[in-house]
């Protein structure tokens, strides 16, 4: 026989039990029905943000109304791929060879030219009606070995970056608006950078690059491009010492590329990149933003989304201000195919599509700061 204290136990013991199930029940259907609601959320957002794709114009028809160009490096072999090529041409209207035109892709040996990546991604833009920049003619990075470990005399290493540009170039005349002429040649010190050209050349190597490229194509845009001299500091004023002089010089130089490769840890002030535009534009020259890239640490937190977002936009409508500001291209378009988490260990995320194709907050600042004026 129990004792009627041990059936009072075992009635409580099973009274909670099916408190407990019940209380879990409830709450489970109470969850679900959250789950369900934000689920619908979801869903009308994204048939929202569909309706609007129709008529929000895509990036390139409101960048020209700004009289400005917006675009992106690409890869030729990444132009097979229909998201990639549909939305490259839906939403720009300039293209950046990112390696397809350096020197090691271009002309692997001394007697080899190699362009067909690049007539490929040329051959794009013209039937999307988009510009090309040719990216890049005079680098210390990329070459080749029969450059990097060839032993020459001056006059022949004059004529192997001749023969290069002239090559190049002419090849192009008339379908690459603008080139990359020298890039990176100067050294976060402000010092010339000590690179095969400038040690088996001389500092004429920049002034004949410059010169070469003009003599082969009269009509392209000629640009010095280099990162980290963005804003203002030892190396913005290297740069400017360097451009300023050419143009006194009467060498044909017509623009300043800024690459912008920034971090939401390290992005130079907004105000600073103004006054460069600024000193730069009133040498009477152009300058476009080349290689844009905002990278993160990752994963990437939304509150990093949004302050990448911030960024795009802060550079974008400096550029905006400034009449002599006239494109505004970034490095890539996708998270997918990004030169960061390769260059930057731990970072990545850097562009305003993620790696699904989806626009991220970037896309939308810069869409609506396209839209503000
Ligand atoms: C990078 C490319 O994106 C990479 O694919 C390649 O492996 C290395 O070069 N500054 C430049 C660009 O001027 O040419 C660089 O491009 C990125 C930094």
């Amino acid at each position: 026989m129990r004792s009627p204290m041990a059936f009072k136990k075992e009635c409580l013991i099973a009274g909670l039990i099916i408190g407990l199930i019940i209380g879990c029940m409830l709450s489970f259907i109470v969850m679900g029905r959250e789950v369900d609601e934000l689920r619908n959320q979801v869903s009308r957002l994204r048939a929202e943000i569909e309706q609007l794709r129709g008529v929000v114009p895509p990036l390139r028809t409101l960048a020209e109304k700004h009289g400005i160009h917006i675009g992106a490096a690409v890869e030729a072999n990444l132009l097979r791929i229909k998201e990639y090529a549909e939305i490259l041409s839906r939403e720009f209207n300039v293209l950046t060879t990112e390696n397809a035109l350096k020197f090691e892709r271009v002309h692997p040996e001394r007697n080899v030219y190699s362009f067909s990546e690049a007539d490929a991604i040329i051959s794009f833009a013209e039937a999307n009606g988009m510009r090309v920049r040719g990216h890049t003619l005079v680098w210390h990075n990329q070459l080749p070995e029969w450059v990097t470990r060839g032993n020459y005399s001056r006059e022949e290493w004059i004529s192997i970056l001749r023969d290069h540009i002239t090559t190049v170039v002419s090849r192009y005349r008339g379908r690459v608006y603008a080139w990359d002429v020298v890039n990176e040649a100067v050294d976060e010190d402000g010092s010339l950078r000590k690179t095969v050209w400038l040690q088996n050349i001389g500092p004429e190597y920049i002034e004949l690059a410059f010169k070469w490229a003009h003599e082969a194509d009269p009509q392209a845009l000629l640009f010095y491009n280099d990162y980290g001299a963005e804003g203002l500091g030892v190396k913005s004023d290297a740069v400017y010492n360097l451009v300023k002089s050419l143009v006194e010089k009467g060498v044909p130089i017509h623009g300043v590329g800024l690459q912008m490769h920034v971090s939401t840890e390290y992005y130079p002030a907004p105000q600073d990149i103004a006054a460069n535009i600024k000193r730069l534009s009133d040498l009477g020259l152009e300058i476009h933003v080349t290689e844009m890239d905002v990278r993160l640490r990752l994963p990437a937190k939304p509150a990093d989304l949004v302050r990448q977002a911030e960024i795009y936009r802060d550079v974008l409508m400096v550029c905006l201000s400034s009449e002599k500001c006239t494109a505004f291209v970034m490095w890539g378009f996708t998270d997918r195919y990004s030169w960061i988490p390769g260059f930057f260990s731990g970072y990545g995320s850097a562009l305003i599509f993620d790696e699904n194709y989806d626009p991220k907050p970037a896309y939308y600042y810069i869409l609506k700061s396209l839209m503000s004026r």
